[in-house]
């Protein structure tokens, strides 16, 4: 008899810690909230493995359907995720690329190392034109990260020129000589890339001074192009590199700062992208929800130099970042992706929400092949990830206004240590439509969130979702669809209330009229 006591007991005490419990949310929307910038969204292509060259681009003789060389399978799905921005050609790769090696007829063009990544030799046959004529077939903003560290004011100047300009100048002329009369609308300009590594192992004091030469030179006395400069910004969380720039540059000259930062296990020993183990996942999970006291400090810095507000926190690279798939090139990066990646994507995606006062652009690293990419590619064949689907369901948020939420997660906790299980972030579109992403990254319990929706005047909700069986599923080549989002309908609305049960590791939008 004791003995069923005691297991009743032992079961009612697993129940209890398992059981699900209940976070309130509320929303504060105001007048002064801010916009959610679409660019918050952006993506990033650098030369780097096979995220160009057998990636996006296999030529206009593949057998594989494509445009002007880039395979149309992507060119669709870049286009269904809508995104507003498109970074290239590096990362470090750009302080390597000399922009004139890589226009004219492609057969005249020379050959290079990409000494970064791999050593390999490219051919140049995707160069400018083949960029900023594809940013226009996903009617997407180019993103141009130029050379500093190994280039001349000059290139950079005549590089600037050859892109903007109208016909009439000796760069424009050559432009129209190789092909484009018109010029391209190019607004996001990076000067350099990670100057304190790859692009020159500067001093953030001696990159100031660069930068300032090289913003100056880029276009006239009062910007009148309207260029977007984006100074290369520090290494995670290097405050003093901020504090520099946003000292020692005036305003005039810039209109962004970067900020690098990744998510692992461990930078030396990173582990599998798939055979992952709990401590592992909980590892990443640090790392990535770390983006928010970056974010919260570096913001710090420059609201002290800029309190107007006036310059954008860029955080042009981010993402999961693991071991190379066995077999593969390590200078390569190709990674899987899996519920791990989601979630990553997930909470990153809701701290730039969050911030949107001061990130107003973000690019995650990279689009196909490359570390946390949406798209991977083998051959003909093509698939979507996690990740990808996550920046899809999230994609209501682009240019809405920001409605600021309130809560206290409940912990996910592993090993004596704990983490906010939940993040959420909320925003309200030009139709009046309002949406709440939610993702609970514990990789056991379900949490169920009473959200106070009086405010937002919800009368029908419906919701997305993506979940899984376990983190470490990802969609193959051989079983694409595994993992895509499903409708979602674990809630219930009911007097201004609206209850989610949120499963383990799962990202839900919902959206409310
Ligand atoms: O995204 C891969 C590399 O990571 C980029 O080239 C570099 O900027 C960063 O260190």
């Amino acid at each position: 008899m004791l003995r069923v006591k005691a297991g009743i007991l032992v079961l009612v005490l697993c129940f209890a810690q398992n059981m699900i419990s209940q976070t309130k949310v509320s929303f504060e929307p105001s007048d002064s909230d801010p916009l959610i910038s679409k660019h918050i969204y952006g993506h990033f292509a650098e030369h780097l493995g096979r995220c160009i060259y057998d990636g996006f681009y296999v030529g206009e003789d593949s057998s594989i359907p494509n445009t002007n060389g880039v395979r149309n399978d992507i060119i669709e799905a870049l286009k269904a995720l809508k995104i507003p921005n498109l970074r290239w050609p590096g990362g470090c790769f750009a302080d390597t690329y000399h922009w004139k090696d890589g226009v004219g007829p492609k057969e005249d063009r020379p050959t290079m190392v990409n000494k970064w990544w791999g050593g390999v030799v490219e051919d140049n046959s995707f160069g400018t034109h083949d960029f900023l004529n594809l940013c226009e077939v996903l009617g997407t903003e180019p993103y141009l990260a130029a050379n500093v560290g190994s280039s001349t004011v000059q290139e950079f100047t005549e590089y600037t020129q050859y892109v903007t300009r109208e016909v009439g100048v000796p760069m424009s002329d050559y432009r129209a000589e190789n092909g484009r009369k018109e010029p391209w609308k190019v607004t996001f300009w990076g000067v350099g890339n990670e100057m304190w590594g790859c692009g020159g192992n500067m001093r953030p004091e001696h990159y100031a001074d660069i930068y300032r030469q090289y913003a100056t030179f880029m276009t006239d006395w009062t910007n009148s192009d309207g260029m977007f400069r984006i100074a290369s910004g520090a290494n995670v969380a290097d405050y003093h590199w901020t504090e520099v720039l946003m000292r020692d540059i005036p305003k005039s000259l810039i209109e962004g700062v970067a900020l690098h930062s990744y998510s692992f296990v461990e930078w030396d020993k990173k582990g599998s992208s798939t055979k992952f183990d709990e401590s592992q996942y909980f590892s990443t999970m640090q790392t990535a929800l770390k983006m928010e006291e970056l974010v919260d400090k570096h913001a710090a810095i420059m609201d002290k130099y800029d309190p107007e507000n006036e310059i954008a926190l860029v955080v042009d690279e981010w993402g999961g970042w693991y071991e190379v798939e066995e077999g593969t090139n390590p200078g390569f990066l190709y990674q899987q992706n899996t519920m791990r990646d989601a979630m990553i994507a997930g909470i990153t995606l809701n701290i730039f929400n969050n911030r949107a006062d001061r990130v107003k652009m973000a690019n995650l690293a990279q689009t196909v092949n490359v570390l946390q990419a949406v798209i991977l590619t083998d051959g003909d064949k093509m698939l979507l990830t996690p990740t990808y689907h996550v920046l899809k369901m999230y994609n209501v948020h682009q240019d809405a206004t920001l409605i600021p939420v309130k809560f206290e997660s409940p912990s996910y906790e592993f090993n004596g240590e704990t983490l906010p299980a939940i993040s959420i972030s909320a925003s309200k579109d030009q139709q009046g439509k309002k949406h709440l992403s939610l993702v609970n990254i514990d990789s056991k319990k379900s949490n169920e969130v009473e959200l106070d929706v009086e405010a937002l005047g919800f009368k029908k909700v419906s919701g997305t979702i993506l979940k899984s069986g376990k983190l470490q599923d990802h969609n193959t080549f051989d079983s694409p669809n595994q993992i895509t989002p499903q409708e979602f309908g674990d809630f219930k609305l009911k007097k201004g209330k609206l209850t989610v049960t949120l499963p383990p590791f799962s990202v839900v939008v919902l959206e409310g009229e």
